[in-house]
């Protein structure tokens, strides 16, 4: 009797064992529901908190430009060892993709840039830049910190994803190729959806901004040579003359878009250098100018108008131009447009996280980011996270006078880890575990009743 009444409670109870097993899934969605809070304390946790700023300096005190990330990249790597974090490198020479979580689909990834802006830094502080020249001017320090925080707290809940959660490090974002480069070597494989979080001043501190659909416009740059004949100032009939053609191409750009283009459509064509001649009497042999364009829509023609009315003007004023729409390797990128569905979830992780208010509705903005690579591959969202505070002092990015305010490397830190945890949540609850969930919760249920009464009456 007693043999028999123990086999049965051993029985039951491995039952039982194997089934809470199985329905692991059922049992984590109440876990995953307080996880965006819980992930925020803990990166605002001192211990956290002091290791993203440290490592945020390190990497601004050794700016490296596009595809030169050599040292960023390997402390993101010594730092991943240390997680016990696996990773793939080089991808796109300096870049790291890291893998947390099951190894299993489904997988989603968070992004980062490396790379810092050819610039001098005027902040003078304790960690300033040692690299003349150089300076993360753009927050991709920040970036970085932000995404090392997300992976250490994911690492350490790990028995709570449902997939895979990528990280990817990317280089060269300034220059428009590294997402690129990172896309052609293979980040994102398997990758079915991927985020991107942007520091920015023009957003209050602790409040994130974005939107559904384009967010940033597609750009591009160009760069032309307008070639006539060089001679004396004072006897122009023997010249031909650049600078007056190069005149002529500026002023004409400027049509393309105010007579070319619908107004309710935005578009830019900014000519921001002009270089030629170095004497009051003498004409110079050509001109070199170049600028940038911005479109959301119809960016190739814009590039075609552009090309047009260089070569044609010049033409005009007897001169030959030539265009190079990728001067100095410099890429152009898509439009970036926010998908839909993760806006949504976006939003509603950031309402838990830090709160309704907290979420800003974004305006496109004109500026480019190459992280529109990823999201035109896959579904993607990028949004700007906010750090100016009641001083208003933090300069706006690209400013010689740039600084990140590190109180706000926790917010996206949680943010990252919060988006990917409630993604690979979402697709588990829409994905084919539920109704095995759903077959197996009652039975469960039942074994344990079975149990507990089995027990009571042993
Ligand atoms: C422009 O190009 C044509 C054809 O190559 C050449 O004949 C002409 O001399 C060039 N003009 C100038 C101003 O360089
Ligand atoms: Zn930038
Ligand atoms: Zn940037």
């Amino acid at each position: 009797m007693a043999i028999n009444n123990f086999l049965l409670f051993s029985l039951t109870f491995q039952l039982l064992l194997l089934l809470r097993g199985s329905s692991e899934s059922s049992r984590i969605t109440g876990d995953v529901s307080r996880t965006p809070k819980k992930f925020l304390e803990l990166a605002k946790s001192p211990d956290l908190f002091d290791w993203m700023v440290s490592i945020r300096r390190k990497i601004h005190e050794n700016p490296e430009l596009g595809f030169e990330e050599y040292e960023t990249s390997k402390l993101i790597r010594s730092e991943l060892d240390l997680m016990g974090v696996k990773y793939r490198y080089p991808v796109a020479i300096t870049g790291v993709v890291g893998y947390i979580g099951t190894g299993e689909p489904p997988f989603v990834a968070l992004r980062a840039d490396m790379d810092a802006l050819p610039m001098q830094e005027d902040v003078e502080w304790a960690h300033k830049s040692k690299v003349p020249g150089k300076m993360h001017a753009c927050g991709h320090d920040g970036h970085v910190a932000m995404l090392l925080g997300a992976a250490k707290m994911l690492q350490e809940h790990r028995q709570d994803l449902q997939g895979t959660v990528v990280l990817i490090f990317q280089p060269a974002e300034e220059v428009f190729a590294g997402a690129k480069k990172m896309i052609e070597e293979g980040a994102l494989k398997h990758v079915e959806a991927i985020f991107g979080i942007h520091l920015t001043n023009r957003v209050p501190f602790g409040k994130t901004a974005s939107l559904a659909g384009s967010l940033l416009a597609g750009s591009g740059f160009f760069e032309a040579v307008v070639t006539g004949k060089g001679g004396h100032a004072a006897i122009p009939q023997h010249t031909i003359d650049p600078v007056i053609a190069a005149s002529s191409v500026v002023l004409s750009l400027q049509h393309l878009v105010s007579r070319e283009t619908d107004p309710l459509d935005s578009k830019v064509v900014t000519v921001s250098m002009v270089h030629g001649g170095n004497a009051f009497n003498v004409i110079p042999d050509s001109i070199t100018l170049g600028g940038t364009l911005r479109a959301f829509t119809g960016f190739s023609q814009l590039q075609q108008g552009v090309k047009e009315v260089i070569t044609k003007q010049a033409t005009v004023h007897r001169c030959n131009a030539s265009v190079n729409l990728t001067p100095h390797g410099k890429e152009q990128v898509p439009p970036l447009v926010n998908d839909m569905d993760l806006y949504k979830q976006f939003k509603n992780m950031v309402g838990d996280l830090l709160g309704e208010e907290s979420f800003v509705e974004a305006s496109p903005v004109m500026g480019g980011e190459d992280f529109s690579y990823f999201a035109e591959a896959i579904p993607g969202h990028f949004s700007f996270l906010g750090m100016q505070d009641e001083t208003k002092s933090y300069a706006s990015t690209h400013s010689s006078l740039y600084r990140v305010n590190e109180d706000a490397l926790p917010y996206g830190a949680a943010m990252h880890a919060s988006m990917a945890v409630r993604y690979l949540k979402d697709k588990d609850s829409k994905g084919s575990n539920s109704k095995k969930d759903r077959t197996l919760k009652p039975l469960s249920d039942f074994i344990t009743t079975l149990f507990i009464v089995h027990w009571i009456f042993l």
